[in-house]
């Protein structure tokens, strides 16, 4: 496959259906991270351009094209999206691929189907959205209508850039909002794409707008609007914290989907063998740059060294590699400051005198690579077994028993996700009920599906994403009486 980049533009913002310049200021590069190389301009939206694209949204609210649409017809339009999507699989798979530095056999199998599922299972929940009647004494009617809440600012992080644009675009079109979407600045290409793809599907003037540019610039600007009615984030718990914070001065909802420091906790009557693998997949899926990436491997004193061997075995194979190659299974991580940040915490590790078993080092050449690492007899109170790392840096915890092992696990501030290995039913349901987190998946892991609600609990988030809850957060109930 080339690597060339000729066919990546320089890109725009997207406000109504006009494709701009940003008003004012340089545009900044995206870069690919396995390279170094700068591999696009993107726009640096202002303020003024937050604005224009904000009022389009509005507009759109009220238009005859959008606001009127009949609910079957917004479900046919997701339905075009998500084919249009897997009709330029490659191209989608391609994009990610070099400006995020992800394996492109995973975006292409991964991101992209899932990107795609998002809009097909949200096509079909337009025609569902019911309002309720009340028991009436016959003097009244009673009965509430669920009303989008208006223009919802998407604000979404660097890892899974298709992905994450399409789990906040897709909920918020199919329950009629009208969307801001400002994607990561290192990674604008795939959301701009998918932008075009939804103009060609039809959506309506203004109802999709994406206004490119920083965090503390653009992204700032875009959250204390006045003129929006909810933020819908995925990324750090600070920017969250922030955001929550920023958004309550004009009491916009949020939702926010933020970091986690998972446990995955393996027993000793598990399936060593897929436990093993699972746990290996669990930190070093996406270089470890994922909210659920199970960073703390819990493992059963009794099999303890058993794991670690094995893992430490399958891990020595796990080379970093080119992202374009169909074979990579590890890309390089997001960007420099990144990796000079997840290398501190391994620095950090080792001189709190953690055992590191593999790793912690970089290959040679260029790209942001960094080789799988993993630190074993962790102290669940040190730094590299608190913060999140997100990178790919496992720490292994030995537990003896379920109330160890529950103590250990909770013992945390995140919420997110954690994982079992056991035959034991009687313990796997113990577990689940005693795991404090938003997801827990019992003998598999990192298991997602549009269906399903997700996010978290504790310092990882607020609200759910995904699955027909995600209309509690996207609409808003007016409730109607008659006199009779
Ligand atoms: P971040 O939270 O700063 O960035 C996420 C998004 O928020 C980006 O679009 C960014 O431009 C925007 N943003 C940043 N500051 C903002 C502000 N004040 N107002 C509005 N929008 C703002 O994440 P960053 O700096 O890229 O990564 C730092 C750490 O965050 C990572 O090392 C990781 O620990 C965590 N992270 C967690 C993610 C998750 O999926 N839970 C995703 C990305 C990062
Ligand atoms: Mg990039």
């Amino acid at each position: 496959m080339a690597s060339d980049t000729d066919e990546i533009r320089g890109a725009k913002l997207l406000i109504g259906d006009t494709w701009r310049e940003a008003s004012e200021g340089p545009a900044f590069s995206s870069v690919n991270p396995a390279d170094e190389k700068v591999l696009a301009s993107i726009a640096h939206a202002s303020p003024a351009d937050v604005d224009a694209a904000v009022e389009a949204a509005t507009q759109a609210l009220r238009s005859k094209e959008w606001g009127q649409m009949k609910p079957s017809a917004r479900g046919r339009l997701l339905t075009r999206i998500g084919d249009l999507i897997l009709s330029n699989r490659e191209e989608l798979a391609r994009l990610d691929c070099l400006d995020a530095g992800k394996p492109y056999t995973s975006v292409f199998h991964g991101d992209v189907p899932a990107a795609a599922d998002a809009f097909h299972y949200f096509a079909g929940l337009p025609t569902t959205i019911l309002g309720e009647t009340y028991p009436s004494d016959g003097t009244h009617l009673a009965y509430t209508l669920r009303e989008p809440v208006g223009v919802v600012a998407a604000i979404i992080p660097w890892n899974f850039p298709l992905l994450m644009a399409a789990w906040k675009i897709a909920p918020a079109l199919a329950t009629g909002n009208t969307v801001v979407l400002k994607p990561a600045e290192q990674t604008s290409l795939s959301a701009l794409r998918l932008a075009e793809l939804c103009l060609e599907a039809g959506v309506p003037a203004g109802a999709l707008n994406v206004v490119t540019g920083l965090g503390h610039t653009t992204g700032a600007a875009l959250v204390r609007h006045p003129g929006i009615q909810m933020v819908a984030f995925t990324g750090s718990t600070s920017v969250g914290y922030e955001i929550q914070r920023v958004a309550a001065e004009h009491f916009a909802q949020v939702t926010l989907e933020l970091g986690g420091k998972s446990p995955h906790l393996i027993f000793a009557d598990a399936d060593l063998e897929a436990a093993t693998s699972a746990a290996a997949q669990g930190i070093f899926f996406n270089c470890g740059e994922v909210c659920t990436a199970g960073s703390r491997l819990l493992v059963q004193e009794s099999v303890y060294d058993q794991v670690v061997e094995r893992l430490v075995e399958s891990t020595s194979k796990l080379v970093p590699s080119n992202p374009l190659d169909p074979d990579c299974r590890l890309g390089p991580l997001i960007s420099n400051e990144h990796l000079e940040r997840v290398v501190q915490c391994i620095e950090q590790g080792q001189s709190e005198g953690a055992e590191l078993l593999i790793g912690g080092d970089r290959p040679a050449g260029e790209g942001f690579f960094l080789n799988p690492t993993i630190f074993g007899r962790v102290d669940n109170n040190s730094s590299i077994a608190r913060e999140e790392i997100f990178g790919p840096v496992l720490c292994v915890i030995p537990f003896v028993d379920e109330a160890d092992a529950l103590a250990i696990a909770n013992d945390t501030w995140s919420g997110l996700a954690a994982g079992v290995w056991t035959r034991d039913i009687q313990r796997a349901h113990r577990m689940v009920r005693n795991l404090q987190a938003g997801t827990v998946w019992v003998n598999t892991y990192n298991a997602f599906n549009a269906m399903v609600p997700y996010g978290g609990i504790k310092r990882s988030g607020l609200g759910r994403e995904l699955s027909g809850h995600a209309v509690e957060h996207y609409t808003q109930l007016k409730s109607v009486w008659f006199g009779l």
